[in-house]
């Protein structure tokens, strides 16, 4: 397999990585316990690691988070972060929130956000971050399946939870104020405020931390849980991939309610005491090249879809002055060669794509500023990962040959548990690889080229769907009888989700309730799972014996029509 790209060497200069080939073969992640104050104590909390420590080693005045949107701009010091942090960590504690409780955090991208995360992990909770544009039905069966507690949001976004249905939900901080007296508000800080001791929860290394949901090919999504110790593989990779320096202004575009927004738009940064930029509102190119300029961002770690959004921008690009990018990362999905042409003429900078999974916890397959980029391949390995392409029974395949992508138990970052599902967290393993469901080859300088999905899981916008979830409430519309979903190839979200539909008798297809039914699941679930496209259909191809739906013939007959046209 050959690739008709030409490869682009690193720029000159020093990383924080330089010397990969001769550090794969030393480096151990115990070596990196040393950087952290549990080394000494032995008990850990995330929180203190990324804001406390900080302040306690002279850094409190020094900027950790520029918030943008629209007009609006504000600034907290690593100072202004721990007494923030504090007062709504000693508030949760003085309320009975206890080590283990499930906090569920559902706001936008706002610095209220990264307070609430932070201040749940600082009295040991676990934080359940929900993305914003999660609609009812989406909030119900994550919240219902951790047996959250607690829940911080604003009054806006409350009126989309379920509240009477989740049993188990105790009390509800907002961060504005409300007449309902049984909302409780977070008082905000004053300059009068005086500082918080002892709030700090110590915990073990493997204890929970955060939880995020994620979907596969079967079932409803399932709980991702991890364990204070990501942070090991975080402030490692923070360096070395993301090669953050104190003077770094950081900006993560994903939401928290992603692992990446939380992972790399929260720990990673934080851990290495850079600057993040955490813009509210939606996609803008223009607000973003904005957000670049204004903040002067030097590190920007985004997806394939954003910069392909931004590609078909590109005339804008001369309005601003974007010389502070030093370093662009992407994740998600694939990054296309013609995306990173694209970075290097406009931008002057080469887009490096890094791969890893909610599961993972941290990047695992990337490429570093110091190695040569194969446009089309998603890296190497880090040092201290082994990657391999294997066949279903566990046994390495050779080099180009096409396997499932699979990494050698043992890094850091690793999920702890998926949650109350034991067998599904066995179901990721084979012998001692675990096993990520995508298909790639590997070539002979331990590149990663990724091929595809081994499930029938969709990947729009870098944003994994289930195709269960999106039949299920499908075939909640009265019209709809039979669902199937699938990812439809799609130039800039990578793929669209697709849904097959067989009509319950009486009802005839027609543009007007194909809308309908797209907005029963965007308004039920969410915006990003709604079908782009919806085909009726007589009958679903089906396997003989079982009877399950064959989504991979869909699927297989819609790219022949796309290769077709
Ligand atoms: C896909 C996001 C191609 C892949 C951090 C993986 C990618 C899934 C890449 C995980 C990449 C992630 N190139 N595909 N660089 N990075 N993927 O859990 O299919 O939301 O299994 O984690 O996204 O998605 P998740």
């Amino acid at each position: 397999m050959t690739n008709k790209f030409i490869h682009l060497p690193p720029t000159e200069g020093e990383y924080q990585l330089s010397h990969y080939e001769g550090t794969r073969d030393v480096f151990s992640w115990e070596s990196v316990h040393a950087q952290f104050s549990w080394n000494k104590t032995g008990k850990v909390n995330m929180a203190y690691e990324c804001i406390d420590r900080h302040v306690d080693d002279g850094y409190g005045d020094k900027t950790a988070l520029i918030y943008i949107e629209g007009t609006k701009r504000e600034e907290l010091t690593f100072h202004e972060l721990k007494k923030r942090t504090d007062q709504l960590a000693a508030l949760l504690k003085s309320r009975g929130v206890k080590k283990g409780d499930r906090v569920f955090v559902f706001l936008t991208k706002h610095p209220d956000c990264y307070v609430a995360v932070l201040a749940s992990i600082k009295i040991g909770a676990i934080v359940g971050p929900l993305f914003e544009a999660f609609m009812e039905e989406a909030i119900y069966d994550r919240m219902y399946d951790c047996e959250a507690s607690v829940l911080i949001t604003n009054s806006e976004l409350l009126e989309r939870v379920p509240v009477n249905k989740l049993p188990h939900l105790k009390s509800i901080y907002i961060t504005d104020e409300s007449e309902d007296e049984s909302l409780l508000s977070i008082p905000k800080l004053t300059s009068n405020d005086t500082e918080i001791a002892d709030v700090i929860e110590w915990v073990d290394l493997n204890d929970g931390m955060i939880i995020h949901y994620t979907s596969g090919s079967t079932g409803k999504p399932k709980g991702v849980l991890h364990a204070h110790r990501v942070m090991v593989q975080q402030y490692q990779t923070g360096k070395w991939v993301l090669d953050l320096r104190d003077d770094d202004i950081y900006w993560c575009t994903a939401h928290p309610g992603w692992v990446t927004g939380s992972s790399y738009g929260i720990f990673a940064p934080w851990l290495n005491r850079a600057t993040i930029v955490v813009h509210g509102g939606r996609f803008a190119a223009e607000e973003w090249f904005d957000v670049i300029e204004q903040a002067g961002v030097t590190v920007w770690y985004s997806a394939p879809t954003a910069f392909r959004l931004l590609m078909d921008k590109t005339e804008l690009v001369k309005n601003y002055n974007l010389s502070s990018l030093r370093h662009i990362l992407s994740v998600g999905e694939p990054l296309n060669p013609e995306v990173i042409t694209w970075g290097v003429e406009t931008l002057n900078l080469r887009i490096h794509d890094t791969w890893w999974m909610t599961e993972t916890g941290g990047q695992l397959i990337v490429n570093l500023p110091s190695q040569t980029i194969k446009p089309g391949s998603m890296g190497r390995p880090l040092p201290g990962i082994q990657a391999a392409i294997i066949d279903h029974q566990g046994n390495e395949l050779k080099r180009g040959e096409l396997g499932l992508l699979a990494i050698k138990k043992g890094w850091p970052s690793m999920m702890k548990e998926i949650w109350k599902n034991e067998e599904k967290y066995h179901s990721y393993f084979i012998h001692d690889w675990y096993l990520s469901g995508d298909l790639a080859y590997m070539d002979e300088e331990g590149y990663v080229f990724f091929q595809g999905r081994d499930d029938d899981m969709i990947n729009s916008s870098g944003e994994r769907i289930g195709p269960f979830e999106v039949e299920s409430k499908l075939i909640e519309h009265p019209a709809v009888l039979e669902a199937a979903v699938i990812g439809k190839p799609d130039p800039v979200r990578g793929e669209i989700v697709k849904a097959f539909i067989v009509l319950v008798g009486g009802y005839t297809d027609n543009p007007k309730l194909k809308k309908e039914i797209q907005t029963f699941v965007r308004y039920k679930l969410s915006a990003h799972s709604m079908p782009r496209e919806i085909e009726v259909l007589d009958e679903l191809p089906k396997t003989q014996i079982s009877g399950k739906i064959l989504r991979r013939e869909l699927k297989r007959k819609e790219i022949e029509k796309l290769v077709v046209n």
